[in-house]
């Protein structure tokens, strides 16, 4: 069967955009080439940088992440809090590379404090009280809806979740794009999509670039 590859960016375009990104200092390049070399995924330079700019210019002190991976967003998420007193909580199911995480994560200085937690987050996550600014969901594309319904209560009034790989290259914008393993993955984003853009107390943009980025923001809760 031949696939027909999806290129959510035109790759010229991709590439451009990317030339742009001023090069990390040597602690980022290093977990970069080590998540290459090791076939880690980790977000996009575009993605990125996204996520800097939306935590500076939306004042944001207290995320919740879930997907850790080696830390690579968990540090550039702390270092773009503006705030020694903000804080990131970040989750990780694998322990290998929890562990990875850690040791990166501990002789490094950033703008506010890392927080990891180990374990499935569909399970961690009824272990946490604070309420955060913004929640990043970058894990099992299956489960989204699963860890949006768990970590909806931790975010406050005015917050945003940003969810990672939605348009998970292509193949949740059209079937001709769908691998036949990733059917289930591919109903589940779709009905996680519909569900973020049709709720009456959320405002949700799904923006192509990367492998997809939504952002959801949580409208005032008069019960709150
Ligand atoms: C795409 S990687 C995260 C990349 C990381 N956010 C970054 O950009 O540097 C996804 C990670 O989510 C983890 N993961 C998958 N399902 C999970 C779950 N149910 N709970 C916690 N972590 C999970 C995987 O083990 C993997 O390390």
């Amino acid at each position: 069967m031949s696939l027909i590859k999806s290129e959510i960016v035109n790759p010229v375009i991709e590439e451009y955009v990317r030339s742009l990104i001023p090069k990390r200092n040597d602690y980022y390049e290093n977990l970069h080439v080590f998540a290459k070399e090791n076939g880690v995924p980790i977000v996009q330079p575009e993605v990125a940088t996204f996520l800097e700019v939306i935590i500076k210019s939306s004042n944001i002190k207290k995320v919740l992440e879930i997907g850790t991976a080696i830390g690579y967003s968990t540090s550039l998420i702390a270092d773009a809090i503006d705030d020694s007193h903000g804080k990131v909580v970040s989750i990780e199911v694998n322990e290998e590379t929890y562990k990875l995480a850690k040791n990166n994560i501990e002789n490094q200085d950033f703008n506010c404090p890392i927080e990891l937690k180990f374990g499935d987050a569909r399970d961690v996550l009824s272990k946490i009280d604070d309420k955060f600014d913004m929640i990043f969901i970058d894990a099992a594309k299956g489960h989204y809806k699963h860890f949006f319904d768990l970590c909806y209560d931790k975010l406050k009034n005015k917050g945003i979740v940003i969810s990672d790989n939605v348009l998970y290259k292509g193949m949740i914008a059209s079937d001709k794009y769908v691998i036949r393993r990733k059917k289930t993955i591919v109903k589940r984003m779709r009905n996680y999509l519909e569900y973020i853009t049709s709720q009456k107390n959320l405002k949700t943009t799904i923006m192509p670039f990367g492998d997809g980025v939504a952002v959801t923001y949580k409208m005032e809760d008069e019960n709150e």
